[in-house]
């Protein structure tokens, strides 16, 4: 594993297709192997970027990496949860991911390998290294869900869309530190399908966003706008020429 390719991982992860100069990392070192697909959250505070998993050309990983964004050098971490009752974070890629500021934990959820589609959500300690297996009861409905995770006013949301085997679009609102669990029912029926963006989920701010770009010939698409509080939803409607990306979208939301 050289540093050159490090860098590429890195400059890949983090600024997807973009194509920006990189820059030699000034101490050599191990970094991790190449791959597609990991998981990567930053620590805005600790200015750290923890990397799980992913796909090699071997095999799908679990291994887990921290890379200090002041000193640009990579670290391997070996967790807890390799130890006999901790439970097994299988190998995957495709995860997502959220770090929560509160407790320091980098956090993934869901992802698939050769063998499993999971919706299982796991929280790694940023400070003692210990995987834990969180179970949510609104987890316990083994669904698939795309997830979007939520500081605002001293409350944590994760927000939920069950995928692939429900048809009624409802957005579940989970608030961590109540543990208070409601809905968005958005009165249509559907399946929504995961590992694809047609229908997406994001959050901007206090404001949960739906919305849903299908190529259905129709020129103005349906964004709905929901308060993460109250969960009254605006709709907004723009025109979409031909295809548009997922970011520009939200951008348009966050700019309205
Ligand atoms: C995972 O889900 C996809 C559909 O979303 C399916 O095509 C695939 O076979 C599933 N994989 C496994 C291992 O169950
Ligand atoms: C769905 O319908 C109910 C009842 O008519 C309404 O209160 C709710 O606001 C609708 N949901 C959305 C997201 O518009």
């Amino acid at each position: 594993m050289n540093i050159y390719s490090a860098l590429l991982l890195f400059t890949i992860g983090v600024y997807c297709e973009s194509i920006i100069p990189s820059i030699d990392l000034s101490e050599n070192g191990i970094s991790p192997e190449p791959r597609t697909n990991p998981t990567m959250v930053v620590d805005p505070v600790g200015n750290v970027i923890y990397l799980f998993g992913g796909r090699s050309k071997c095999c799908f990983l679990n291994d887990l990496w921290s890379f200090d964004l002041n000193r640009l050098i990579w670290k391997i971490i070996y967790s807890q949860s390799d130890l006999p009752g901790k439970g097994y974070l299988e190998p995957r890629s495709h995860s997502g991911s959220y770090f929560r500021s509160k407790t320091k934990e980098f956090c993934i959820y869901s992802g698939w390998s050769d063998v499993y589609n999971f919706s299982d959500l796991w929280c790694l300690s940023t400070l003692t290294y210990d995987w834990n297996k969180i179970d949510y009861p609104f987890l316990e409905i083994k669904l698939s869900f795309k997830i979007q995770y939520l500081e605002y006013n001293e409350n944590e949301y994760l927000i939920s869309l069950p995928v692939e085997n429900i048809k009624e679009v409802s957005v579940y609102v989970f608030n961590i530190i109540s543990q208070e669990i409601k809905a968005i029912d958005f009165n249509k029926s559907k399946i929504i399908k995961n590992h694809r963006d047609y229908e997406f989920l994001k959050v901007v701010e206090n404001k949960i966003v739906y919305g849903e770009l299908q190529e259905d010939g129709e020129d103005y698409k349906k964004v709905y706008y929901c308060d993460v509080e109250t969960l009254l939803c605006e709709i907004k409607s723009f025109h979409v020429l031909k295809k548009i990306k997922l970011d520009e979208i939200v951008e348009v939301v966050e700019n309205v």
